[in-house]
């Protein structure tokens, strides 16, 4: 019985890793033992975390990708599978936010956040699928792992200025879901996590622009985020990447079809 979240010998791709909550799995999953595909649509940003993650004695390749471009995504999918054999887990985190008053928000808004959240973890996951299924599956029946990061705003719709971010979200575990359940037969889980106020750059730019939409301050936001979070912080890349790393990890094989919450307690269901 495997007791332990290693991922020895695994094969593992992480979307949107050149910062962020994708910086920090891509780092969690190569500490523990697999070898990491960094991929970003800022080439510069995977390559310095694959960098990082080899200073520090893990293995791991960077590659530019877009996640709107499936001819892009299964380049990247051929690539490391003719450099490592196979590809074990596939983490959809690439994603993107804008924010605006609902009357206000703009056919690009939408199309911005649901090309890149969801209709970007659909594409990427098509990819990932038709090579999982190519794969012999393990003793347990697992032919492969995919994790998506979808957020506390893809589950509570009472998120001020990001309904267009919001649906996107509600779409990501939705496929989540159908996925899981189409593909269980297969030996392929799909989960998803949903994290709360994680502190990146993507939180600057919102603590930004939640502040001028208000007309407070800055750190006016930032109180709010954490009086919204029962343990009392703002969340770090971290906290999700270690739970990423569970689902990707033989202690969650008989889990599919979730979207964990790792956010604090600031939304309970
Ligand atoms: N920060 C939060 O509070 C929070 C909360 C819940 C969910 N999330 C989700 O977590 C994920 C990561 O967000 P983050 O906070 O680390 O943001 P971030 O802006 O710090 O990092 C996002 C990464 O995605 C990359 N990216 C953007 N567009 C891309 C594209 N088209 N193709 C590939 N890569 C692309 C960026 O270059 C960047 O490296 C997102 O899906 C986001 O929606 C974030």
């Amino acid at each position: 019985m495997t007791s332990h979240c290693t991922l020895t010998g695994k094969i593992a791709g992480v979307t949107g890793a050149g910062h962020g909550i994708g910086r920090a799995i891509a780092h969690v999953l190569a500490e523990a033992g697999a070898k990491v595909a960094v991929t970003d649509v800022d080439e510069a940003g995977a390559q310095a975390v694959a960098q990082e993650i080899r200073e520090q004695g893990g293995e791991a390749l960077a590659f530019p990708l877009d996640v709107t471009d499936q001819t892009a995504a299964t380049e990247v999918v051929q690539a490391l599978v003719a450099r490592w054999g196979r590809l074990d887990i596939w983490c959809n985190n690439a994603g993107v936010s804008t924010m605006n008053r609902f009357v206000d928000l703009t056919e690009r808004d939408w199309d911005f956040n649901m090309d890149i959240n969801a209709k970007g973890t659909f594409l990427c996951s098509q990819v990932v699928v038709r090579q999982m299924l190519t794969q012999e599956p393990d003793e347990e029946g697992i032919r492969g792992r995919i994790i998506n990061t979808a957020s506390m705003a893809g589950k509570r719709g009472n998120a001020p200025f990001l309904a267009h971010y919001v649906a996107s979200k509600f779409a990501v575990v939705g496929l989540t879901q159908a996925m899981a359940g189409e593909l269980a037969p297969e030996g392929i889980l799909v989960n998803a996590v949903c994290p709360g106020y994680v502190r990146t750059g993507m939180q600057e730019r919102e603590l930004r622009w939640e502040a001028e939409l208000r007309g407070v301050a800055v750190e006016d936001v930032q109180q709010l985020y954490i009086a919204d979070t029962p343990l009392g912080r703002l969340e770090t890349p971290e906290d999700v990447a270690r739970v990423v790393l569970f689902l990707a990890s033989p202690l969650a094989n008989f889990v599919t079809g979730e979207a964990v919450n790792v956010n604090g307690g600031a939304f309970m269901e």
